[in-house]
């Protein structure tokens, strides 16, 4: 079984918008951010979730830890569908602004210290502290850290406490929204070993959202990626990085500006930018594909890929 499971799960916005056509009633018309996603984590992973800005991963990772709701499908977790925040705190998310999770009033140790002792209120005061002390040995924090506020620290140093504190209750998912892509190139590799470290000495199953595909080689075991609010393909990391299947997938590694080269390899992406209003009832990213033909118009199914992966797209996988 899954440890967490999207099952077709929908998201969408009532947003404004001037369209000055009829489409537009009273001005508000539906954003679909996240469209029939079907995704199984593994227990024990690390996951990638990647995809250009706005395709959905950050509501599909708000939707996954319970603090927002989705509006069509299922998410279960460990088997039992997931409403809300889990109590246990055994989901946990880490967001790309760690000032977003730390309250700039209050000492790091004073935080952590809350965040135990509303997860474990059987522990005495020492006990709590010295479960704080413990947790950012395991971030990588001298033990002074817990006598300073926010402000006094790195945005590295910052980035460990928030996922300091996600690891206060003990979780059994860490779901990370872009958790390096504030940092410097050497700051994010730092948090990415610290990432790696918890998933391997911990079982921590962790779901790394990111729009850096060399990241996400390194660090994923499998990669999920979302083009306007659906998965395209979902692989292997090294199957994904030594044969991507979906037109997109290959756009999006071909884009990577490599260190032997000062330019990308080539155009990643021909034609229009992508519209999330449009209402395409085939593939969605046939507009910008290089290889599209009217048979792209129909829609398109996941398909099997090689031993374990999926696929959006017919040309990929021939027919059987
Ligand atoms: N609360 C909201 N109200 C209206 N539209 C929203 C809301 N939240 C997200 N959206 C829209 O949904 C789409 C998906 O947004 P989301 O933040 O999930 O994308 P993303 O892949 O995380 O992007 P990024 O890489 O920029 O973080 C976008 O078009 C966004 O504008
Ligand atoms: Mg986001």
């Amino acid at each position: 079984m899954p440890q967490l499971e999207f099952r077709q799960v929908e998201r969408r916005f009532p947003v404004k918008r001037d369209l000055g056509d009829v489409l537009a009633r009273r001005g508000r018309v539906w954003l679909h951010a996240v469209r029939g996603v079907d995704l199984a984590v593994r227990r024990g992973e690390i996951l990638g979730i990647v995809g250009e800005s706005g395709c959905g991963k950050s509501t599909l990772a708000r939707i996954g830890v319970g603090l927002q709701p989705a509006d069509g499908g299922a998410v279960l977790f460990d088997g039992r569908p997931l409403d809300g925040p889990d109590r246990a705190g055994r989901l946990q998310m880490v967001f790309q602004d760690p000032y977003s999770s730390l309250n700039p009033r209050m000492t790091i140790g004073a935080q952590l210290a809350e965040v135990v002792a509303h997860y474990q209120p059987q522990l005495s005061r020492a006990a709590r502290g010295a479960r704080v002390q413990e947790i950012l040995a395991e971030v990588g924090l001298v033990p002074e850290t817990a006598l300073k506020f926010p402000h006094a620290l790195s945005g590295g140093q910052r980035q460990r406490v928030s996922i300091a504190r996600a690891l206060c209750p003990g979780p059994e998912i860490l779901v990370a929204d872009e958790p390096v892509s504030a940092l410097d190139a050497s700051v994010q590799a730092q948090i990415i070993n610290l990432l790696k470290r918890l998933n391997r000495d911990k079982g921590l199953t962790i779901v790394f959202i990111s729009h850096d595909m060399n990241v996400v080689r390194y660090l994923c075991d499998r990669v999920a990626v979302m083009y306007l609010g659906e998965i395209v393909e979902l692989q292997d990391s090294a199957a994904l990085f030594a044969a991507a299947a979906h037109p997109y997938t290959r756009a999006l590694i071909a884009a990577v500006p490599d260190v032997r080269r000062s330019q990308p390899m080539a155009e990643p992406i021909s034609g229009e930018i992508p519209d999330p209003f449009a209402v395409l009832p085939g593939c969605r990213f046939a507009p910008r594909c290089p290889l599209a033909e009217a048979a792209c118009q129909a829609p398109q199914p996941m398909r099997v890929l090689g031993q374990d992966g999926l696929v959006r797209c017919w040309k990929a996988v021939p027919a059987a």
